[in-house]
């Protein structure tokens, strides 16, 4: 089944970036990086010329939240990572997978709320997952779109693994486990909270137990 809890990391300072990773890093394979360029989203994340190196043996995913995502691709050419790029920012999908690709690394694609499943299922065989956001992009704390639960099962039964990010918190986890999402992307159920093991721990039991009480 294979869920996953994915660290999300929003931070606008390198020491914000470096104090997240080192907490969660004991606990998780992945994180998830947020990539804003305050054009794309009203939001702008620390640049990542600035990005101190993943500690090795933990993975990245980068959440491109960006008006031009191939150019940041280049800017952070992390060999092996992938790259979750936004189908409104795209003019060619399928020539952005291939030249993500070429640039050394592995590409998902990510749907904000008013975009349907069907953007991203042409694609489906070849990028490594679909980001369904639950809220729409841009900051955290922001409360979880029940309304994209339909999006989810309809991604899940065409094939597609499903990742959500966006108001991810005990409750919510279930609900779009429920649905057919097996990776989750939280930023303050984990940051805003007193122990990261334990509420990453809280959250991988509320996804199980979705199957459980299927
Ligand atoms: C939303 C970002 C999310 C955000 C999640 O714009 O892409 O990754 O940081 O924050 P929470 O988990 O607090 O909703």
């Amino acid at each position: 089944m294979g869920i996953e809890i994915i660290p999300a990391i929003l931070s606008y300072t390198k020491e914000d970036f470096e104090a997240k990773v080192r907490l969660v890093q004991p606990y998780v394979k992945r994180i998830q990086i947020d990539v804003m360029d305050g054009k794309f989203v009203r939001n702008k994340t620390l640049d990542p010329a600035f990005f101190p190196p993943i500690p090795s043996g933990l993975e990245a995913q980068y959440h491109l939240m960006v008006e031009d995502p191939l150019d940041f691709v280049k800017k952070i050419s992390h060999k092996g990572a992938i790259y979750e790029v936004h189908v409104e920012a795209l003019e060619d999908i399928g020539s952005a997978i291939s030249q993500i690709r070429k640039l050394g690394g592995k590409a998902a694609l990510a749907l904000s709320p008013d975009t349907p499943a069907q953007a991203a299922i042409p694609y489906l065989g070849q990028i490594s997952h679909v980001l369904v956001m639950t809220v729409y992009p841009g900051f955290s704390g922001q409360k979880y779109l029940a309304s994209m639960e339909p999006k989810i099962k309809e991604l899940s039964l065409a094939g597609a693994k499903v990742e959500i990010d966006g108001g991810v918190e005990v409750g919510t986890v279930r609900r779009a486990a429920k649905a057919g999402a097996t990776m989750f992307a939280a930023a303050s159920a984990i940051f805003s909270k007193p122990d990261p093991k334990k509420a990453i721990e809280e959250l991988l039991q509320d996804a199980l137990s979705a199957h459980s009480s299927a």
